[in-house]
């Protein structure tokens, strides 16, 4: 069974290979991770857990008009599940609990995987960030509750 919970520390060096070989060729670092988690106020971070073994992960910023969708990765044998619905489930619950009704993205123009994902909770294409991703297009996404 694979559980939800909040991202910590001691999670970060599971994630930092998987985090390579899905964004590659610009994962986050360690360093990133743990700057992230450091921004306790304004930061929501979640890792899907398969007993003690990281096989997903999602990270949401609160801020002052929109809330933002940080990041959201599902290990390769545990895609395909539901499980990327679930944490993004979660991101948007948590949204809503800080009371903002704007959540926004950043998704690359040819991950059609995650677009559709994004697209199946409710969020529209509002706007083309051009060659934001060495030379590939990034797409804005948006949803309003
Ligand atoms: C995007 C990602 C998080 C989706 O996670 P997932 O656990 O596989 O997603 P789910 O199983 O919850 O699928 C939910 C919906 O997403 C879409 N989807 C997911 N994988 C897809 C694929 N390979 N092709 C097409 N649609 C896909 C579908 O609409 C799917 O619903 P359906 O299965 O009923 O058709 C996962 O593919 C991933 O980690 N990719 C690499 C990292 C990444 O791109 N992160 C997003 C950066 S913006």
């Amino acid at each position: 069974m694979v559980t939800l919970e909040p991202m910590r520390w001691w999670h970060i060096d599971a994630i930092v290979p998987v985090e390579a070989q899905l964004f590659a060729p610009e994962p986050w670092s360690a360093r990133a991770f743990w700057s992230e988690l450091a921004q306790l106020q304004t930061r929501h971070y979640l890792v899907a857990l398969d007993g003690t073994a990281v096989v997903g992960w999602a990270g949401l910023c609160d801020y002052p008009d929109e809330a933002f969708v940080q990041t959201m990765a599902v290990a390769p044998a545990h895609q395909r599940t539901g499980l990327g619905a679930r944490l993004l489930a979660a991101l948007l619950e948590e949204a809503a609990r800080r009371g903002q009704r704007t959540v926004s993205l950043e998704v690359r123009a040819d991950n059609e995987p995650a677009q559709r994902l994004y697209a199946r909770h409710g969020f529209t294409r509002l706007g083309v960030r051009k060659g934001y991703y060495r030379g590939v297009d990034g797409w804005v996404m948006t949803r309003r509750a």
